[in-house]
Order: structure tokens, then sequence, then C-alpha cells
């Protein structure tokens, strides 16, 4: 191999991930729901854009109450998906393609339907009512404390069989697992490991910081038994073989990272959400926004990749399912669409980490506008509306804070063709069809030569052509301009400079010494430049990225 193309660490830092949710990427057999079949009649489009490693939200058999993310049997495909056949034929189909496949792992929590829970709540007496979290209520019929969930209501639900109250960090149906009890965690590591028997790539792990919780001192976000849960787990899974595990956590910060992914840390890379944050209302959580502003939103960036820049590796996304359309949060979704989808894409890919491709991204799809909450699927939105009325939300607040932020913006169907079922069902889908699938859909995009499709395939394969992409340090400069991002990646001799209109206005400025000089233009969304120098204009949304 050629100086430019040898890679060198793990095959994860040159990869680039694509989240799929499973219920709204393609339905193989037109019941209105995705399914694994209809994944992998779509594999080539993935293969085609070039990506190592498919994150699959959860697959396992589901009432389907959080769509997923309530697991009622750990080793079995839900029914509506397919079966564990479909699975493997799914896992060979993307190796065939080098693609691999990485599982939501999903062990803060069971669905209240597994066979464990029902145990559990029968009696007091078998080993499963340990497996979960049990306290006594408070005279007067109270629960135990005042915590709430997640999803709207108090965290606690009484169980007159055992007369105790569960824990339910986020629904009912969703109770909290006691990663106290040693039996637990057994069954846990057995059910990893019969996974990663069956060939997968690795894990993604829901809200893993909360697995370490102390739920009498109320110590919840990165609970005290986190580090000794997460070194038992990779010693009795995947330490030690070729795997990738990503934490998901909301509450690791810029302090903590290190004990995830440090050298004694149990885990590759973390999803954080400082960004991600920045807009949310303490009172009404994410239905109520403040404005990010493009500084607000680069300097987030800025901090993590500094504490990142040498030791340590990055997730870096800007959406996912619990997430709005970035088009719709970050770009424009109207005149500068297809342009801001590009530029966000620069940015996100010319950093230093693993990029993750939600579905519909690389089209630039956007969010979707719901005039009731009837349209909504959610149990998010169904679980706080109540809650939020009585605290004083008006409706309409509502409504506008779920269009903007609500977690069905990203779960809408993937829009393949302008096709009545936009080409994922023949039948009717389980959530509305964005009606803009008439014209932005991944056959008209493909089409398109200056298509977002087109640009996000050119990003993904200049990572596995300049090891500068993905290994390189990271150095941001012109910090305090309020609309452009600009950095420089240092790998060796060769030096990557990266500037992003973050915003729809031309912007005027004078290039910092340190980016200035002629370069190579790996990619643009405009026409390519030569060099940099003096006072520069850059048009809205316009991204590039020039090596020397
Ligand atoms: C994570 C998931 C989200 C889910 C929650 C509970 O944040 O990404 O979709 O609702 O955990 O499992
Ligand atoms: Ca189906």
């Amino acid at each position: 191999m050629t100086e430019t193309t040898q890679q060198r660490g793990p095959w994860w830092k040159h990869a680039v991930g694509y989240q799929i949710y499973p219920r709204s990427f393609a339905d193989g057999n037109g019941d209105g729901v995705g399914d694994l079949p209809g994944i992998i009649g779509r594999l080539d489009h993935l293969a085609d854009l070039g990506i190592g490693f498919i994150w699959l939200s959860p697959v396992y058999a589901s009432p389907q109450r959080d769509n997923g993310y309530d697991i009622s049997d750990y080793q079995a495909i839900h029914p509506e998906y397919g079966t564990l056949n479909d699975f493997e034929t799914l896992v060979e189909e993307a190796r065939a393609r080098g693609i691999g496949i990485v599982m939501d792992l999903v062990v803060n929590h069971s669905s209240d339907e597994h066979a464990w829970f029902r145990a559990a709540a029968a009696s007091r007496e078998g080993p499963e009512h340990e497996y979960y979290i049990w306290r006594d209520g408070r005279p007067g019929g109270l629960p135990p404390t005042d915590r709430m969930a997640i999803f709207g209501g108090p965290a606690w639900t009484y169980v007159e069989a055992v007369d105790r109250w569960y824990l339910h960090t986020f629904s009912p149906g969703q109770p909290d697992l006691n990663w106290m009890n040693p039996g637990l965690r057994a069954e846990i590591f057995a059910m990893m490991n019969w996974w990663i028997e069956r060939g997968i790539a690795g894990f993604r792990m829901d809200v893993i910081d909360l697995i370490g919780k102390d739920v009498d001192r109320d110590l919840f976000d990165e609970g005290p038994y986190i580090w000794d849960h997460l070194a038992e787990m990779a010693k009795a899974t995947f330490h030690g073989r070729d795997l990738v595990t990503i934490g998901e956590s909301w509450a690791v910060s810029r302090e903590s990272i290190m004990r995830y992914i440090g050298e004694d840390g149990a885990l590759d890379m973390m999803f954080h959400f400082d960004h991600v944050k920045l807009g949310w209302d303490t009172r009404f959580h994410k239905f109520k926004l403040r404005e990010v502003t493009p500084l607000m939103l680069k300097r987030e960036f800025i901090a993590w990749q500094t504490t990142l820049r040498e030791e340590g590796w990055d997730a870096l996304f800007l959406s996912n399912h619990d997430l709005p359309r970035q088009v719709s949060r970050y770009g424009d979704p109207g005149a500068h669409r297809v342009t801001s989808a590009k530029a966000l894409a620069t940015m996100l890919h010319m950093m230093r980490g693993t990029p993750f491709v939600y579905q519909g991204e690389e089209i630039g799809m956007t969010n979707f506008r719901a005039s009731g909450i009837d349209q909504l699927r959610d149990v998010e939105v169904h679980g706080q509306y109540d809650q939020f009325m009585k605290a004083g939300l008006s409706h309409e607040e509502f409504m506008a804070g779920v269009n903007l932020n609500g977690r069905d913006n990203a779960r809408t169907p993937m829009q393949w063709d302008d096709s009545e079922g936009a080409g994922f069902t023949s039948a009717d889908p389980w959530l509305g069809l964005n009606p803009n699938h008439t014209e932005l859909n991944v056959a008209a995009d493909r089409r398109d030569p200056e298509g977002v499709f087109e640009y996000y395939r050119k990003l993904i394969a200049l990572r596995g052509a300049h090891p500068v992409i993905a290994e390189g340090g990271f150095q941001a400069h012109l910090e305090n301009h309020p609309a452009i991002f600009a950095f420089t990646r240092g790998h060796r001799a060769q030096r990557l400079s990266v500037m992003v209109n973050l915003t729809g206005e031309e912007q005027t400025f004078t290039v910092p010494d340190a980016m200035a000089g002629s370069g190579n233009c790996l990619i643009s969304t405009h026409a390519p430049r030569r060099g940099l120098q003096g006072e520069i204009t850059m048009a809205p949304w316009e991204a590039f990225a020039l090596l020397r």
C-alpha cells in the first residue's frame, strides 16, 4: 500500500457508520412496517454510499411501546421484522459488501412483557424478582420517591401481587433492570456472547451510564457503579475481540469521557449530547427550544474535538432516531436545503472521529409538520403532553416544540421514490410519510450529480483515501467568528484546511495565517478553491476542504 492509502489502527477508525431505524427503513412484505428483508433489499444503496457498518436500532422481540427500546426477548427477532434466519442473512449479505452489523444493546431496562418481569411481578420468591428494582411506597399510597419518568408521570409503578413499586426511568413499560444483582449480570453477558457468536460487528449501548445508578442515594446519571459494571461486561464479553463498542450517554461530559474510552476504559467511543442539549429548556425538556446560534454549535464541537484530539476517539453525529432532522435543526430546509445538507456533512465528516449517518440524512430529509398529536406515534410525546399542559405550556407551544424537536421527525418512513408509499411500503405506513417525498427521495437525489447522496459518497470515500481525515489532530481557527467554522487537521506532512459557512448569508473575512496557502481541493459545495489568501468571501452554506 502507498503512504496515502495505508490505514492504521482499528477498522472502526476508518469506517463510517449508518443508523437504520428498522420500523421506518424498508417494508419487505407490504404491511406498512419496515423489516429485515426490506433492509436486505436495500443493502446496495448502503454499499454505494461506502459505509463500513450499520448500527441497527433494536430488532428484538418487543411490544413496541418505544419501538423496540422495550425488549421482551433478547434472543428473538420481533415477528413483524422477520426471523433469526433473516437476521443471519442480513449479517452475511452485509458482510459480502464489507459492512458490519452493530446491535443496539438495551440493558438499562427490559419490557414489562419480558418473562423475567412477569415472574418478578408475580411473586417476591423467585430469582427474577431481584432482576428489577423494587421499593416500598411511602405512607398514604405514595411512590417511594418523587422521581419523574423521562416519558412522563412518576418513575414508580405499584404492583399489587408483590405489594411493591418498581422503578422505570422511561415509561412504565420499560422497568429498570437491577444491575446490582449478579444473576442478572450473568444473564446479560451470556446474551451478549450469544449475539457475538452470530457474527455481529459490535454494540451500540443504550443509555449505558444509567446501569451504574445507586437508587437509594438518588445517583442516576453516571452512577457510582458504572465503571465496575462496564469493566466486568467487557471482560465477560467483547474484550480482546475485534468488535466496536459505542456507548450512548446523556450525562457523559468532557471531564468524564476518558473514564469510558481511555486506556482503562471499557468502550471505544461515546455518543455525547452537549451540542444537542444546547437549545433545551430545563423546565419543558426538549419541547420548548432556545435559539442555538452557529457560534454556540461550533464552540461545542471545538471543545469536544480539543478534548479528544490526541487520545480518545469521537462518535460524530448531528442526527439520530431521537432527534429532529439535521437540515431542519441546524441548516435551511427551504431554499438552501441541498447546500446546507452538504455543509453540515462536510463539518461532521472532516472532524476527528467516526461519523454516523442517520437514514435519510444522505438525501437531506427534513422534519415533517403534524397538526395534532394524533398524527404522532412517539411514547415520549404522548407521555408528556398532559404533564406539560398542567405545567402551563399551551397546546400550540407544545405542537410547535414537537414539530421542531419531536422524535417522530426522524421516524417518518425513508423516502425511496415518488410513488404513493414512497417506495417504503405498498400499504398504509405505520407513521405518516412526509408529503415532500414526491420531490425529495432517493431516486431523484441519486439521479442528480449535484445531489446530496453523491456528495456524501464522495465525503465517505475521502476518509478511506486520506489518513489525515481519520487520524489527523484538530486545531480550530477563527474561534470567535459567528458564522465560519474553520479548522485544520494535521498528520505527518499533510495538512487539511476545512471551512464551513454555517449561515445562509455571504461571509467576507480574512484567512488566518495558519490556513493560508495553496492546496488541492478535495471537496467543495461550490466551485473548487485552489488556495486561501487574504480576504475571501464564502457563499451561503459554502463548505470546502483543501489538502496540502
Ligand atoms: C435511548 C434511545 C431512545 C430510547 C431510550 C430508552 O435514548 O436512543 O430511543 O427511547 O434510550 O431506551
Ligand atoms: Ca413489513
